[in-house]
């Protein structure tokens, strides 16, 4: 597998039935998208946003800086093409992110199955790579989503926002 490619032109966003490959900007680690107040819990200690956390894990497998887009309503994000496949897109972690930046946008999540289908090897609870620098994550980013094989919010919440591992 490539363990480091640029993701600008195989990660996409998926709708229910029709999906096409997201404008991803160029400029730094960032996102468009908006989270609502409910789910400011989701910021880490540097109140960064879900979206901002997975833009900054994308960001380390990719050759420049990936932007996540804001979400329609009823799309949501989809995982990596055959070719897109990285240690950052299959690993749980960045999955559980782009779960929680689709939720906090009142947006739609998919299944880790659906997410990691074209991952030939996955990473349950750990980002190979190691943690990027500006971006503490969340403890509940390390949810175990293999059981379940869905993120889980209220379980996340329950865990709490606030313990950080970096
Ligand atoms: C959380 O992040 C959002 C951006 O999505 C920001 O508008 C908000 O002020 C942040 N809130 C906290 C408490 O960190
Ligand atoms: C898997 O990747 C192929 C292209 O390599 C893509 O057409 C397909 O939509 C992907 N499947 C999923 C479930 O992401
Ligand atoms: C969230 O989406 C649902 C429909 O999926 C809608 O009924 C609800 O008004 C939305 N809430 C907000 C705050 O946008
Ligand atoms: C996950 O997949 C199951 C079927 O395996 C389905 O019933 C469920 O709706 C899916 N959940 C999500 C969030 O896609
Ligand atoms: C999510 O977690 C909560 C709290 O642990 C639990 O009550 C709920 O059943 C879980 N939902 C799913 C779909 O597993």
């Amino acid at each position: 597998m490539l363990p480091c490619r640029n993701l600008l032109s195989s990660f996409a966003i998926l709708a229910t039935a029709v999906f096409f490959v997201a404008p991803v900007g160029i400029v730094a680690q960032s996102s468009d998208a908006t989270c609502l107040p409910p789910y400011y819990w989701m910021n880490n200690s540097k109140a960064q946003s879900p979206c901002v956390i997975a833009a900054y894990l994308m960001t380390v497998c990719a050759v420049t800086p990936v932007v996540v887009q804001q979400l329609p309503p009823t799309y949501h994000y989809a995982g990596p093409y055959a070719a897109g496949q990285s240690t950052c897109a299959c690993s749980t972690v960045t999955y559980s992110a782009f779960s929680a930046c689709a939720i906090c946008q009142n947006a739609t999540e998919i299944n880790w199955s659906q997410w990691s289908f074209n991952c030939s090897t996955v990473y349950p609870g750990s980002f190979p790579p190691g943690i990027p620098s500006g971006t503490p994550l969340p403890q509940w980013m390390f949810q175990d989503v293999t059981k379940t094989d869905v993120f889980n919010a209220t379980l996340a919440l329950s865990v709490g926002g606030t313990l950080i591992l970096s």
